[in-house]
């Protein structure tokens, strides 16, 4: 069934609003999990007046069938498929499937597609003269989108957003390539030469490869860190409407080609109040250790409205229970910790600073648990990857989300440029003033 036509089968009642003397009847919409919306589509052209919600806290900007997730109850599902069992039972790439062609795959479709991204992982070679020029202490975000976008200078046969096979081509080859594009910005940061990627290799295992085999020795890759990995990229790869995602779908509703909306996620993602919360958290637990492990100071701070400091990796603007996708990471970190005996004191840091946190009541009463970027720091850092590359993996992780959105957007017949309107507060009209008189 098309949007249009599924919407409206999902219409029941009307809502209706009052404005001075005029009441108008709008479409409520209710969606396949019972949630409601007021289809406000016709407000302005009919009543000349906008709606005004910033931040879009209470702003449906599409109907979506990729992701749902209920903040209240702790639920996250990819295409109706509870995230537990998806961690439990794939892989990343089993998952990425799901995500961006709607169902699970069957083995041989799986096949394929994992045969697909093999053939893609390789960089031009003219890119890897791109790394030259980039300090060497650059932030690996910034690499990550600037070397997305450029593909769209290496892969100009494959920008057309109507053509299916130059999108399908382009898919694959940004889930194949993301993971090398990343392992450089990293082997650049530490003036190790850069490893290639190998075929024979499945691809958390080829990346945990071009991150840290070296010429000189055998590297051998650790199944745990691999099964941790995959899991990671699994918990991220999508969270429907959020700002990375929104920004791939805003960008894409232009009609730009699909490298230059994944880098604009990218640089959504970077930011430190989204996917940048989690080198953030472990920089916070880092400061707590130095600074004594005195996690009730910390806490005190992030009450105090006047020193702007907040908890990392707590609080999320839809789940106002539990973060599921930190309750799995939380025991995968807990476990992986234990079977490899390492002691890490940011992870007890991280268990008291949780305890405490959820005991008072300043977190209490607005709902503030930890976040999907809570544990996953400790993890990385098990694994041995750097704090700086650590919004890379979410990147990684996240990237089959973008896709499914900005493909879901494509295909749709409602398809319209993504733009907002405002309430405009500035000066109203004014004479020009001659600079002489100013
Ligand atoms: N520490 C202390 N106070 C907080 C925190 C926090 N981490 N988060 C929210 N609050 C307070 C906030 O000050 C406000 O208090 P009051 O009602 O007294 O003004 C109240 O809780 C509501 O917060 P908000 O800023 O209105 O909520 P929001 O939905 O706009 O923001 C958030 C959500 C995730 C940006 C915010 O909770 C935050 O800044 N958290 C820390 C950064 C973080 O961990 N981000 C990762 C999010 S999950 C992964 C992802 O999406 O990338």
């Amino acid at each position: 069934m098309n949007p249009v036509a599924e919407r409206t089968a999902l219409m029941s009642k009307v809502a209706k609003l009052q404005i001075g003397d005029e009441t108008l009847e709008l479409p409520l919409l209710v969606g396949t999990e019972q949630e409601q919306a007021i289809d406000i589509s016709k407000l302005r052209a009919t009543t000349g007046a906008i709606t005004l919600d910033e931040g879009y806290v209470n702003t449906g900007s599409v109907a979506s069938g990729v992701t749902f997730l209920n903040g209240e109850e702790g639920i996250l599902r990819y295409r109706g498929y509870p995230i537990e069992q998806l961690a439990a039972n794939c892989d990343f790439i089993e998952v990425s499937y799901l995500l961006i062609y709607g169902e699970l795959p069957a083995a041989d479709e799986l096949s394929r597609f994992r045969t697909s991204l093999r053939r893609h992982s390789m960089l031009h070679e003219d890119m890897r003269l791109f790394y030259d020029g980039f300090p060497r202490d650059a932030h690996p975000m910034a690499i990550l989108s600037s070397v997305v976008g450029a593909l769209s200078t290496f892969y100009q046969d494959s920008l057309d957003p109507a053509d299916p096979d130059q999108v399908e081509i382009s898919i694959l080859r940004l889930i194949a390539k993301l993971p090398t594009i990343a392992a450089y910005a990293h082997k650049k940061s530490i003036g190790q030469p850069f490893n290639y990627p190998r075929n024979d290799l499945e691809y958390c295992d080829n990346f945990l490869q071009m991150m840290f085999a070296l010429p000189t020795e055998e590297y051998e890759i650790d199944p745990d860190f691999v099964e941790a990995l995959n899991l990671l990229l699994i918990v991220h790869a999508d969270h429907e409407q959020n700002c990375s995602t929104s920004t791939v779908r805003m960008v894409g509703s232009s009609d730009a080609n699909l490298f230059a909306s994944v880098a604009a996620g990218i640089c959504a993602l970077w930011g430190p109040l989204h996917g940048g919360a989690n080198e953030a958290c472990v920089g916070m637990l880092e400061k707590i250790r130095e600074d004594g492990c005195n996690v009730k100071k910390y806490v005190e701070m992030a009450k105090d409205k006047s020193n702007g400091f907040r908890l990392m990796g707590f609080g999320h603007r839809v789940y106002k229970n539990f973060d599921p996708r930190a309750t799995i990471i939380k025991e995968t970190c807990r476990k992986l910790l234990a079977k490899r005996s390492i002691d890490d004191p940011i992870f007890d840091i991280a268990q008291e600073l949780e305890e405490t946190a959820l005991n008072d009541e300043y977190f209490i009463e607005r709902k503030l648990y930890p976040n999907v970027d809570f544990y996953s720091g400790v993890i990385y850092r098990a694994i041995g990857i750097p704090m700086s590359m650590f919004t890379v993996l979410f990147a990684i992780g996240r990237l089959p989300g973008w896709l499914a959105h900005w493909k879901e957007m494509h295909d749709s017949p409602t398809k319209r440029i993504c733009r907002p309107r405002q309430m405009y507060t500035g000066a109203t009209q004014r004479e020009f003033i001659e600079l002489d008189q100013r």
